[in-house]
Order: structure tokens, then C-alpha cells, then sequence
């Protein structure tokens, strides 16, 4: 007798039938479905994590914002990297594309960006994240203190994080991009030419966004220390 579950394997194999435009008499082989719920089942894994890690950030948040009346984190942003791009970076590793190669290789299937006000509140944030006994530092990467050529600011952390699940503990891996709400405007502007052709408009654009970069990080020291002087003002008025 069939069960719930074959019931539903075979619904759900009738409509991946379907979805990929397969021949109508062609079974879709056991072993593509199992990888197909094995796929699924680490990313529902990965989107645990990122709610682990972000939960984290807004208690930090909630409570400076509380006890110091200012938020070192202006906003948190998350995603999964998309099927594509997983097989497209294991490729790139010469790395066969499997479940098992995903979680083993790659750092950034979960990715969050924390969006910080001020230089200050980037260092403040990793430290208050990273001092947490569930939460192991994997690779860290300054490109605040040292720029991408680009002109690209930002720092990059890989954490592990435990996940509890019904039968077991897993470790899950989390890339963090923490930046000023400056570097992320950048950023974003940047990302569109990135992958361009090396055409003298592009190349100008690049030398240009690369300038902006520079002035953009002289501004974000500048509003820092202009931040710290309002401080020692109100202390003193106080
Ligand atoms: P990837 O294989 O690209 O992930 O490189 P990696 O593992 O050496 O990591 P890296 O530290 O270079 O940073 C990877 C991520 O940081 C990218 O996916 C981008 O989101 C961001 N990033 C790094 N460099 C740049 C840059 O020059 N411009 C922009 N806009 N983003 C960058
Ligand atoms: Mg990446």
C-alpha cells in the first residue's frame, strides 16, 4: 500500500516532470529527485543560519540602541547564493557540483551585510558578534584597512555557527559583509560595472568610481571624528 509519503513523491515527481518539460512517459530518475530534496535540504539549512546570525545583530542592536540611544547597525540584509552561481563558483574550483562539494567548499552560500553608520560601529559590531561563545571565526578579510584595488572597503568575516535541528547540532558557515552605509552605496554603484568589457568608456568609469572611493572613505574618517568631537562636546556641556 502507498503511503502519505510515496503519494506525495509521486505528485511531486509528476510536476517536476513538468516544470523541466520532460517526455510524458520518462520517469525522472530517483537518484536526480533525492539530489533535487538534498539541495533543498541544505539550503533550508543555510536560511537557518542567516536567522541565527541576524537574530544576534538585532539583539546587539536592540540593546546599544537602548542603553547608548544610537544603532550601530543601520540595516541587515541577507541571501542565498542562487543554484546557478553555486555550480558556476564550484566550476571554477574545479570542483564536482554536488551537495556535498556545496557545504564543504564554499563560505558564502549564506551571505548577510550589516549597513553600519559609522567606521567605529564595523569594528564595534564584529567584536560583539565574534566574542560570542557559539560563534567561530573562520577567515576574516580588512579591506577597509587594506582596499581592493577597486577601491572597494569593506570587512569580510566567515563565521560557523551551530543550528540545532530535530535529530542533530550542525555547523553551518555564514559570510559577513559589514560596511559604512557610504561603502555600500559605492558598492552597489560599483557592482554594475564590474563584470563589463575593457572598453576606454569602462575603463574611465572604473578610474573614476576608484576616485569616488577615495572620497568617499576620507569623508566616512571625517564624519567619524567629527562624531567623536559632538561627544566630547556633550560631555563637557554635561
Ligand atoms: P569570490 O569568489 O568573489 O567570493 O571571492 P573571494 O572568496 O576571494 O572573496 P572576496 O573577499 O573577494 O569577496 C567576495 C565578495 O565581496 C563578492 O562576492 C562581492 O560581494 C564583494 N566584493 C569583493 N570585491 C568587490 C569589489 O571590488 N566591488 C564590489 N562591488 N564588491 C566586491
Ligand atoms: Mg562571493
Amino acid at each position: 500500500m502507498a503511503t502519505i509519503y510515496d503519494n506525495r513523491v509521486t505528485r511531486q515527481r509528476e510536476t517536476l516532470k513538468d516544470f523541466f518539460g520532460g517526455d510524458e512517459k520518462e520517469e525522472i530518475p530517483d537518484e536526480l529527485l533525492d539530489r533535487l530534496f538534498q539541495f533543498e535540504a541544505l539550503m533550508t539549512k543555510y536560511r537557518c543560519a542567516i536567522r541565527e546570525i541576524t537574530t544576534k545583530l538585532e539583539i546587539l542592536n536592540d540593546e546599544l540602541s537602548a542603553s547608548t540611544k544610537q544603532n550601530p547597525i543601520e540595516t541587515i540584509q541577507s541571501r542565498i547564493k542562487r543554484p546557478y552561481s553555486i555550480a558556476e563558483k564550484l566550476k571554477r574550483q574545479n570542483q564536482p557540483v554536488t551537495v556535498e562539494a556545496i557545504s564543504r567548499h564554499l563560505n558564502d552560500v549564506a551571505g548577510i551585510r550589516v549597513i553600519c553608520p559609522f567606521i567605529k560601529d564595523i569594528y564595534a559590531v564584529e567584536k560583539m558578534l565574534i566574542q560570542q561563545d557559539d560563534v567561530h571565526l573562520i577567515a576574516r578579510k580588512d579591506y577597509i584597512r587594506s582596499p581592493k584595488e577597486s577601491g572597494y572597503r569593506s570587512l569580510h568575516l566567515v563565521v560557523e555557527i551551530p543550528v540545532f535541528f530535530s535529530m542533530k547540532k550542525e555547523n553551518i558557515r555564514v559570510e559577513i559583509q559589514i560596511r559604512t552605509v557610504a561603502m555600500n552605496f559605492w558598492a552597489s554603484l560599483e557592482h554594475q560595472i564590474r563584470y563589463k568589457n575593457e572598453s576606454q568608456g569602462v575603463q574611465d568609469i572604473v578610474k573614476e568610481l576608484k576616485e569616488c572611493a577615495d572620497t568617499i572613505a576620507k569623508t566616512d574618517e571625517k564624519m567619524q571624528e567629527l562624531k567623536l568631537r559632538i561627544e566630547n562636546h556633550e560631555k563637557k556641556e554635561a
